[in-house]
C-alpha cells in the first residue's frame, strides 16, 4: 500500500483530518491497515490526541474497545455490578496467546494517551531509526536482569517484535518493574538495545470523592472459619457492636470467609472443622447473626472453595445452597468493580501481592507491614495479577485483571493485615482478620493485626480503624 492509493481508497476529507490531528508519520503497515478498515479509520478519527507517528501497534490498541459489560440493577439508583466475572472461554492452546494479547491491548491503550508517549514506535521500527532521537517504546516485560553495576536489563515485546532495554541505575522506578507487565519506556534507540531514559507506568488519574449524604460502610476480610485460630469471642463482639450501629448499612468482605481443606500441607491439624461443606455451614450460622437491613457483601479468597485460578468467579453452586439462607449476602466474583451509592468500589482478595511484595524491590521490606504499598503499586501497574506464574490466572480470552476504570475504594485482604490510605484519591483499605497469628506468618516475620478492621463514612471517604480484639 502506497501513500497515493491510499488516498484514492479513502475519501480526500478524512485523510486530511487524520493529518490534523497532529499525525506527522504513518507507517506503511498501518496505512495498509486504515485503508481496509474504515471502522478504524472512525474511531481513530475520534480519538481527543493521536501519536505523532502512527503505528500499526496503536492501531491494534484500538481495534478491540473494551465491552461494557450489562449492568445487574439491585437498587437501581444506589447498586450496580459494573464488572463481574461469570462468563469465560473454554481453554484452547491459544487461550495463554489470547490473555497477554488483551493484557496489551488494554494497557497500551492506556499508555498510549500519556503525553511523554506521543512520539511511540514499534519495537519493529527501531532498526530502521537513524540517529540519536528520543523516542518510545510501549512493551510487555517479558525477561529482567541485574547487573552488577545496578543496572537492569529488560526484554520487551509488542506485537511487531521485541528489544533489550536497558535502565540506569538511578532511573527513578526502576526497581518497580516486574515480569509481564506493560510499560512505556522513552529513550534513545542503538543496535538492538533500547538506552532508557524516563519509566512510564500506566497509573490512574486523580478522582475526586463525589461528597454527597451516605451510610457508613465496614471493611472486614480473612474469617477463615473452620481455622482453629478462628477468633470467635473476636466475632461475637464484632457482631454485637455491629447490630447496635445501625448507621452501617454495608459490610464488605474481601475473600477467605473459610479457612479451607488441603490448602498446604499438614493443614488438617489446625483444622476445628475438616470439611468445605461443615465450614460453610459455619460460616452461614455466624453471617446470619447480623442485623437483617444490613447490606453484607463479599468475593472469595484462595482459601475459599473456589477454583485456585484468579479471577475467580462466584462460588459454585452446591457450595452457595447453604449461603443462600443469609438472606442480606450477595457474593460477586473476585475481583468485582461495584457502583454503589455514585461510588465505585474495587474489590479484590490479594492474592498476588505475595509475588508482587518479593519482586518490587521498593516495597519488599514494608509490604506486608503496609500493604497499601502493594495497592498503590497495583494502581499504577493498572492490573491486580501482572507477574504470571506464582498466583495463577485463568487463561481467558479478555484479562479481567487490567484495572480499566478508576475506583473510588479499593478494598483487598489477604495479608491479615489492617491498612488504610489513599492514592490519587483512591481510598487504599486492608482488612484485619478474624484468624489469630499461626506460626508460620510469626515464622515469616508477618504482623497480622487480628480483629482490626475500617470503617467508612461514604459521605466524605473518611475513615477510622476499629479494634475488636480490644472491645469488652
Ligand atoms: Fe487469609
Amino acid at each position: 500500500m502506497d501513500l497515493q492509493s491510499f488516498v484514492r481508497d479513502v475519501p480526500r476529507q478524512k485523510f486530511q483530518q487524520i493529518f490534523q490531528k497532529g499525525v506527522k508519520v504513518i507507517y506503511e503497515d498501518a496505512l495498509a491497515r486504515l485503508s481496509s478498515n474504515t471502522q478504524l479509520l472512525d474511531a481513530l478519527l475520534s480519538l481527543d490526541s493521536v501519536p505523532d507517528e502512527l503505528t500499526l501497534s496503536f492501531l491494534d490498541s484500538l481495534s478491540t474497545a473494551p465491552s461494557e459489560p450489562e449492568p445487574a440493577p439491585r437498587d437501581a439508583l444506589s447498586f450496580r455490578v459494573v464488572k463481574h466475572y461469570a462468563d469465560w472461554a473454554p481453554v484452547t492452546p491459544k487461550s495463554f496467546l489470547q490473555l497477554f494479547s488483551s493484557r496489551y491491548r488494554e494497557l497500551s491503550r492506556i499508555l498510549y494517551r500519556k503525553p511523554q508517549l506521543k512520539s511511540t514506535v514499534s519495537i519493529s521500527q527501531l532498526s530502521r531509526v537513524k540517529g540519536r532521537e528520543d523516542l518510545s517504546i510501549i512493551g510487555l516485560v517479558r525477561e529482567i536482569s541485574e547487573l552488577n553495576d545496578g543496572r537492569r536489563i529488560l526484554v520487551v515485546e509488542d506485537l511487531s517484535g521485541s528489544t533489550k532495554v536497558i535502565l540506569p541505575a538511578s532511573l527513578p522506578g526502576k526497581e518497580d518493574v516486574v515480569l509481564d507487565e506493560v510499560i512505556g519506556v522513552t529513550g534513545q534507540a542503538g543496535r538492538g538495545i533500547f538506552f532508557a531514559n524516563q519509566l512510564i507506568f500506566p497509573d490512574i488519574a486523580p478522582v475526586e470523592w463525589p461528597r454527597a449524604p451516605r451510610p457508613k460502610a465496614l471493611f472486614i476480610s480473612d474469617i477463615h472459619v473452620g481455622s482453629k485460630k478462628y477468633l470467635e469471642d473476636t466475632w461475637e463482639k464484632f457482631v454485637s457492636w455491629l447490630n447496635e450501629h445501625r448507621e452501617v448499612k454495608y459490610l464488605f468482605i474481601a475473600g477467605d470467609l473459610v479457612d479451607g481443606v488441603g490448602m498446604y500441607q499438614g493443614q488438617a491439624n489446625s483444622l476445628e472443622i475438616d470439611t468445605f461443606e461443615g465450614q460453610i455451614e459455619a460460616l452461614a450460622r455466624y453471617l446470619k447473626q447480623t442485623r437483617h437491613d444490613l447490606r453484607i457483601i463479599s468475593i472469595s479468597g484462595n482459601h475459599d472453595p473456589n477454583r485456585d485460578s484468579e479471577p475467580q468467579p462466584t462460588f459454585p453452586e452446591e457450595i452457595l445452597k447453604p449461603l443462600r439462607h443469609v438472606k442480606n449476602l450477595e457474593v460477586y466474583s473476585n475481583p468485582s468493580w461495584l457502583e454503589i451509592e455514585g461510588l465505585t468500589f474495587l474489590l479484590y482478595h490479594g492474592t498476588s501481592f505475595d509475588g508482587l511484595i518479593d519482586a518490587v524491590g521498593s516495597i519488599r521490606a514494608r509490604g506486608y507491614h503496609e500493604p497499601h504499598l502493594a495497592q498503590m503499586q497495583l494502581l499504577k501497574k493498572r492490573h491486580l495479577s501482572p507477574i504470571f506464574g506464582r498466583n495463577k490466572l485463568f487463561p481467558d480470552s479478555q484479562d479481567f485483571m487490567v484495572i480499566d476504570r478508576v475506583p473510588h475504594v479499593f478494598h483487598t485482604g489477604h495479608v491479615h493485615k489492617v491498612d488504610v490510605s489513599t492514592y490519587k484519591g483512591v481510598r487504599l483499605v486492608s482488612s484485619g482478620t478474624f484468624q489469630d497469628v499461626t506460626d508460620f506468618q510469626e515464622k515469616l516475620g508477618h504482623e497480622p493485626s487480628p480483629g482490626k478492621f475500617v470503617l467508612m463514612d461514604l459521605s466524605d471517604g473518611s475513615s477510622s480503624v476499629l479494634d475488636f480484639s480490644k472491645v469488652r
